[in-house]
């Protein structure tokens, strides 16, 4: 009798050690399932990356250098059209390999914001993208061909391509010319916020804002 106490007492201990764990059930925050590494922006990560089926954040850091404007060998830069609100880019990839972690980058994240979740929760301007995402202000293409990365972002007003504009602006100048992803843009998304541009919106994005922003470092 007593053995069998004693099993039953290391079986639920088991059990609950396991609960615990797993997260115990459902969360309600908008920032769910966003790894630490991508709402840090900072921290590296242990996880899915390396298999080629998540952010691939950590592998386009450390391989920045491995990205050029097509044709050359300068920093992929963003084509701008204010007046048809349009970026494009067209990446050239050291290998097939890095073209398809770049392109697999980017569908993800188009993916999460899709979702509803916000990657970078305690940045401002990628807080804003996500809200132009959902509420469908801007479109995102990728194609892939060997090792070409085509980028289309399509705003359908001035305030959605003032963050899309600002957003791909720290792709080039800092993620890609440096694998550094440690500045924060809040400010530059502060003043896109407060520019006329965005005078229909300003409440509705603060509310968004203030609803998901997240401490740096925490999830
Ligand atoms: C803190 C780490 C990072 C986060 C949270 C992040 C997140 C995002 C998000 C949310 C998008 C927008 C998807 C859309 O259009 O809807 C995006 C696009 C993109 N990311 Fe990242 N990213 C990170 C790091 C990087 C790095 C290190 C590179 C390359 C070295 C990179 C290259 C790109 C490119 C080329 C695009 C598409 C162009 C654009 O949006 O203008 N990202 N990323």
């Amino acid at each position: 009798m007593k053995k069998v106490n004693s099993k039953m007492i290391v079986l639920m201990l088991t059990l609950g050690f396991v609960l615990i764990g797993c997260g115990g059930g459902n969360s309600d925050t908008p920032n769910d399932s966003i790894s630490k590494e991508e709402s840090s922006g900072y921290q590296e990560s242990s996880g899915d990356e390396a298999a080629g089926g998540g952010s691939n954040i950590p592998y386009l850091r450390q391989n920045h250098s491995n990205y050029t404007e097509y044709g050359s060998n300068m920093t992929p830069t963003p084509v701008k059209d204010p007046n048809a609100m349009s970026i494009n880019w067209t990446i050239e990839a050291k290998t097939e390999y890095d073209a398809t972690q770049l392109a697999d980058h980017i569908r993800y994240m188009v993916g999460k914001l899709e979702s509803g979740q916000n990657p970078r929760a305690w940045d401002k301007l990628f807080l804003m993208e996500a809200y132009m995402k959902v509420n469908h202000l801007y479109t995102t293409q990728v194609d892939q061909s060997g090792r070409t990365v085509v980028i289309s972002k399509n705003a359908i007003d001035s305030c959605a391509f003032s963050v899309i504009s600002a957003h791909s602006d720290a792709v080039s100048g800092d993620f890609f010319a440096q694998g550094n992803i440690m500045n924060d843009y809040s400010a530059i998304a502060e003043s896109i916020l407060n520019s006329s541009f965005c005078d229909a919106r300003r409440v509705d994005i603060v509310n968004y804002i203030s609803q998901r922003q997240r401490q740096r470092g925490m999830k």
